[in-house]
């Protein structure tokens, strides 16, 4: 278990070196890390430099906080993250997020490559997370299990308003604005790291499911827990498989692929979020 002073030793290391004070975190998924490219006045850390931050080991995750401007707010991006399915902890993966808060910020938007659940939804469509189905930590992999320290947030979490409305409400304003797909839905997270099968694509699909990838549910409760505002998205990368005896497979590259068409979209509606931003 780490303590408030890992947090704010993390959260120091990093503060030292800038001379903006950020106050949004972002975190990019599989394949979206060219995000980063948009900031100005950058400052690149790389995880390695941070006590107690954890290195990404899957490709298409570059393994650096990146920190700068961006629509005239400083925002703190990292560019890639660790996952559960890699053998960290669920204190490990979420760690990133309690040194945001210790850093100061308010903000926390949240990005990933999901597959397709909802037969409405295409390849590069993007999705808000409206609510979530967090499968591991239902089952035991919860971040908010173990001592609770007050001082960090609640014991028992409320999760009925966990992403933000009216910073929602500012996204799909301006992905209409800019006619680009922007799905709100519900998006489930499993611990990976293989992909589902056909028969667990539909039960996801029966529970309400609109999406599916191995991340950001946990993020979330941390980022709540700490009194963080969240804001979600999912890039389709795929579309879930349903069907046993197809020719179709799942894998990393199409996940990859996609990142090419849903960055340039990502990146109008972030851009137009920071911009007017709601407070
Ligand atoms: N399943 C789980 N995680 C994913 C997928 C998927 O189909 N696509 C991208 N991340």
């Amino acid at each position: 278990m780490y303590t408030k002073d890992d947090f704010q030793r993390a959260a120091n290391t990093i503060l030292d070196r800038l001379t903006l004070q950020p106050q949004i975190g972002m975190v990019l998924g599989s394949g979206l890390g060219k995000l980063a490219d948009e900031l100005s006045a950058r400052t690149i850390i790389p995880y390695a430099e941070i006590p107690g931050w954890s290195a990404s080991t899957v490709h298409g995750h570059q393994g650096n906080l990146v920190i700068g401007e961006l629509e005239e707010q400083v925002v703190a991006v990292m560019q890639g993250r660790a996952h559960f399915y890699e053998g960290y902890s669920m204190q490990q993966v979420t760690f990133p997020i309690r040194v945001m808060k210790a850093m100061g910020m308010h903000t926390v938007i949240l990005t990933n490559a999901a597959g397709g659940i909802n037969k409405d939804y295409a390849v590069g469509d993007l999705m808000l997370l409206e609510d979530h189905i967090n499968l591991p930590g239902m089952v035991g992999a919860n971040p908010l299990m173990g001592a609770n320290d007050e001082s960090l947030g609640l014991r028992f979490l409320g999760l009925a308003q966990a992403y933000d409305r009216p910073l929602r409400e500012q996204a799909l304003q301006v992905a209409a604005q800019h006619d680009i797909p922007l799905h709100s839905g519900v998006y489930c997270s499993l611990s990976g790291p293989a992909f589902e099968t056909p028969a667990e694509i539909r039960m996801l699909r029966a529970w309400g499911a609109d999406a599916v990838g191995m991340s950001t549910t946990h993020e979330v409760l941390v980022a709540r827990h700490a009194g963080m505002r969240v804001l979600a998205f999912s890039g389709i990368t795929n579309c879930a498989i349903d069907q046993v005896d197809t020719d179709l497979e799942t894998n990393h590259e199409e996940v990859l692929e996609s990142g090419e068409i849903i960055v340039p979209r990502l990146t109008t509606v972030l851009k137009g979020v920071l911009n007017d931003f709601p407070t």
